[in-house]
């Protein structure tokens, strides 16, 4: 079952009915100001980091569900209202919401007045516009109250979500004419305040929570609004918020539209007052300016617009699979940016309170993202070597607004330091700038400490050749990849993080799926060493590279798949010895992605994790399920069979398999891993899925869950990144290389052929692939051996590949 469509003339999802499953959400903003929006209107706001700056309040795990964000009432005659159904409630005549690429549009009608409310955040502004254009389709006049209303949070998320005792007495808004300032602590240290303001005068305004909404009310029926008044509430102390009224008139057939401008500011500390205790308000006022009529809205739209249709040409296909191209050209790619721009840090199960920018969660995004926008991945990838130290291990998270590493959690989690590898090869394969190596680059952050980007990678690499346990194989520290797998935890404390916690050093237990990283990556290091001319690094890497392979093929292979990790008591873990949890999928992929064992060992492996793993939504993580707590594996036992990491198809390392398929040159079974959880593949069954069909999630239940195929955390996850490398690299087959772009498609059998184009190193290179006799590459009509198109100057290039 659906509830809407894809219109992809527009990349827009076209949402049909307000009571989706689960709030279906889309991201706005892509730089400072970032909006999450539902597809009735909830969401927050916040200002580059989502727990230090956060702009409006939201309820996780509120009831109703999705409650507040922004609230727009228009009240006719008897009947109050809302364009995107919440928060009124009212049933409409017609609803639709669209979800566009840095937009969402919501269109609502009823009782003879149609409203189209659009809103985005504009490039390059730290603000959230919100056209609201009302038309009277009927036949009489119309009077409206109308109402914009939003809710303003108290900057830091976490106080404002619990330190009550300070918060109800220290908010403060300034009004003038048809805006609210909201400047709770600008009379002390911060220099920053927010507003809320329409283009036109206003018949009467509110800023106190309480007094909108009127004793015993909600969102859904504020006192105010009820009454069709305003009473002029000033907020001093409890929840601030701003509460704007217009009055507003239509003739049969007219249309109005106003423009409500939601924006955050910025001052000087030495400007912040233009009188004492008053904002010094000018550069509201520049913002105020910039977006004040519908044709500057209109204008800043087609800007977004133009912007994206910049960004997505850099890598398109045309095949005859409607939904391979729209999750290609349109769907994965936007989620690419939005897991570059949030990391796992906020959203609607993210809180973005906790998390912030993830090491290795911000280095795999960047394997998604680094075409898009090089630059900005170059500063990434600084930014986060920054926190390693100088042993090499790294921090785990770090918080967006002032990049240091998050101390609550730590390091220890040894997969870390190989993921810097990854990204920054792939930035470079990308772009050719090997000038990032020689970017100073302190280790925590430390001024003084700054080495050669280079010597952090060497760092990383050291790190886990001088970190292995008893069977040679990496140790696996707090945890790898896998959060929940943590060997040398041993909690029995209830709500203790597993993720923290070491209550037995055992220094023995072992990871596979590491061994798998740096057989990969590490190999990547001494091939980009060698490059540099750095020959005998190379060549020490290489020798470590094959130790490791040989400990793998030695002790991590369990006869048909290969085995996850070691314990703290040397035994296996994701082995056929094991009663539950045999098989693993994560070895599986990394370990036939890293070429271990050639392609026997491949095949056997691939088709071990189809047949333990394969459900209907892919591959689950582990089989068979852990049914009762094991304190010697830690947060893994801990869900409930089916859910997580406990037996979930968890998407992030599907298309590591999809990828292991490619590179035994199995197009047919790639492919049917990629659309078994590809979101437009599943749209028909959004019911059971639940989450958007626009954008992956994190987790599909597995078999043994009672709630199988339904999925969860959507939008922030590694499978945006993952699968866009999945299906661009391996099954379309183009791959940035450092001499030139490579082409080895992996196509199903249904895919006879496609056309690709993509901009690399400054050259449109127009692909297209088909299959037929004359086997082999022609670049601009010339035949050239292999599969890489040599690096050219030219601006065009036509490439043909016949398979
Ligand atoms: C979450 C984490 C990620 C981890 C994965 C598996 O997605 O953000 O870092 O690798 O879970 O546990
Ligand atoms: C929990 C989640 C896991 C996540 C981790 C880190 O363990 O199950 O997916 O990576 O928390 O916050």
């Amino acid at each position: 079952m659906q509830y809407g469509y894809f219109d992809d003339n527009a990349r827009e999802y076209v949402i049909t009915r307000p009571d989706t499953p689960l709030p279906w959400v889309n991201y706005l903003g892509n730089e400072g100001f970032f909006s999450l929006i539902s597809n009735t209107c909830g969401g927050y706001c916040f200002y580059r980091d989502a727990k230090l700056r956060r702009i409006t309040r939201f309820r996780y795990n509120s009831v109703p569900n999705d409650d507040g964000g922004r609230c727009f009432y228009i009240c006719d005659g008897d009947i109050t209202w809302s364009p995107a159904f919440l928060p009124a409630k009212t049933p409409l005549d017609s609803y639709r919401c669209r979800h566009g690429l840095g937009y969402s549009v919501f269109e609502g009608e009823k009782n003879g007045v149609a409203a189209e409310l659009s809103v985005m955040v504009p490039m390059g502004d730290a603000c959230e516009l919100q056209k609201l254009a009302l038309s009277n389709t009927s036949k009489e006049e119309k009077h409206l109250t109308v109402y914009g209303a939003v809710e303003w949070c108290l900057w830091n998320a976490v106080d404002d979500s619990t330190n009550f005792q300070r918060n109800w007495n220290i908010g403060e808004v300034e009004i003038e004419d048809s805006t609210v300032y909201h400047k709770t602590e600008y009379r002390e240290r911060r220099n920053h305040y927010a507003f809320y303001s329409v283009n036109a005068p206003i018949a009467g305004f509110d800023t106190d929570r309480d007094t909108f909404l009127g004793q015993f009310r909600s969102w859904s029926e504020p006192q105010a609004v009820k009454e069709r008044t305003s009473y002029g509430s000033k907020a001093s102390g409890w929840s601030p918020m701003a509460a704007l009224r217009l009055e507003v008139d239509l003739l049969p057939g007219e249309s109005k539209s106003f423009l409500f401008r939601l924006g955050y500011v910025e001052n000087p500390r030495e400007k912040k007052f233009s009188a004492p205790g008053v904002i010094d308000k000018q550069r509201a006022y520049v913002l105020l300016s910039t977006y004040n009529t519908a044709e500057q809205f209109d204008q800043a739209m087609g800007a977004l617009k133009d912007y994206w249709t910049g960004i997505l040409s850099r890598f398109t296909v045309q095949s005859t699979e409607e939904k391979l191209d729209r999750m290609v050209n349109i769907w994965n790619q936007y989620q690419c940016m939005v897991t570059f721009n949030m990391s796992r840090s906020a959203s609607y199960y993210e809180s973005g309170t906790g998390r912030g920018m993830g090491f290795r969660d911000s280095c795999q995004d960047l394997l998604g993202f680094v075409h898009l926008i090089p630059e900005r991945a170059r500063e990434r990838i600084l930014d986060i070597a920054s926190i390693q130290f100088p042993d090499g291990s790294t921090y785990h998270q770090y918080q967006p607004l002032d990049k240091r590493g998050n101390a609550d959690i730590g390091s220890g989690f040894n997969d870390d330091p190989l993921w810097l590898v990854a990204c920054t090869t792939a930035y470079i394969r990308e772009t050719g700038d090997f000038t990032i190596l020689d970017e100073p680059t302190p280790f925590n952050n430390q001024p003084g400490s700054e080495k050669p980007l280079l010597e952090h990678l060497r760092r990383s690499v050291n790190y886990t050749m001088t970190h292995r346990g008893p069977h040679g194989l990496p140790l696996i520290g707090r945890t790898d990849w896998n959060d929940c797998l943590n060997l040398n935890c041993f909690s029995h404390t209830p709500g203790e993080s597993f993720q923290t916690c070491s209550n037995f050093e055992s220094g023995k237990a072992e990871s596979v799926f590491i061994a798998g990283m740096f057989v990969k990556y590490g190999k990547e290091y001494a091939e980009l060493v060698e490059r540099l001319g750095i020959v005998d690094e190379a060549k020490a890497v290489l020798a470590a590279a094959d130790e490791i392979e040989a400990a793998v093929l030695t002790h991590g292979w369990d006869g048909a798949w290969f085995r996850r990790a070691y314990d703290a008591f040397e035994r296996p873990v994701g082995s056929c010895l094991n009663e539950e949890g045999q098989i693993f999928i994560e070895p599986q992929g990394f370990c036939v992605m890293a070429g271990i064992g050639g392609r026997e060992y491949g095949v056997k492996a691939l088709a071990s994790a189809e047949k333990h793993l394969g459900n209907d939504f892919g591959l689950e993580i582990l089989h068979p399920c852990y049914t009762t707590y094991l304190d010697y594996l830690g947060e893994i036992s801990s869900y409930p069979p089916g859910y997580k990491e406990n037996g979930s198809v968890f998407c992030h390392n599907n298309p590591w398999i999809t990828l292991g398929y490619c590179s035994v040159k199995d197009g047919n079974s790639a492919f049917n891993l990629y659309i078994r959880n590809a979101p437009a593949y599943i749209e028909d069954r959004s019911d059971i899925h639940r989450t958007e069909p626009y954008c992956y999630s994190q987790t599909i239940a597995g078999r043994d869950a009672q709630n199988y195929g339904e999925a969860k955390n959507s939008w922030l996850t590694g499978t945006a990144a993952w699968s866009f490398v999945a299906v661009s690299q391996g099954i379309l087959g183009i791959q940035p290389d450092y001499d030139g772009l490579r082409v080895e498609p992996c196509l199903p059998d249904q895919i006879k052929s496609c056309r690709i184009k993509r901009l690399f190193r400054g050259t449109r290179y127009e692909i297209t692939v088909r299959r037929g006799e004359n086997k082999g590459l022609m670049v601009d009509g010339k035949p050239v051996p292999g599969n890489q198109i040599p690096l050219t100057a030219a601006k065009l290039c036509e490439v043909e590949l016949t398979l």
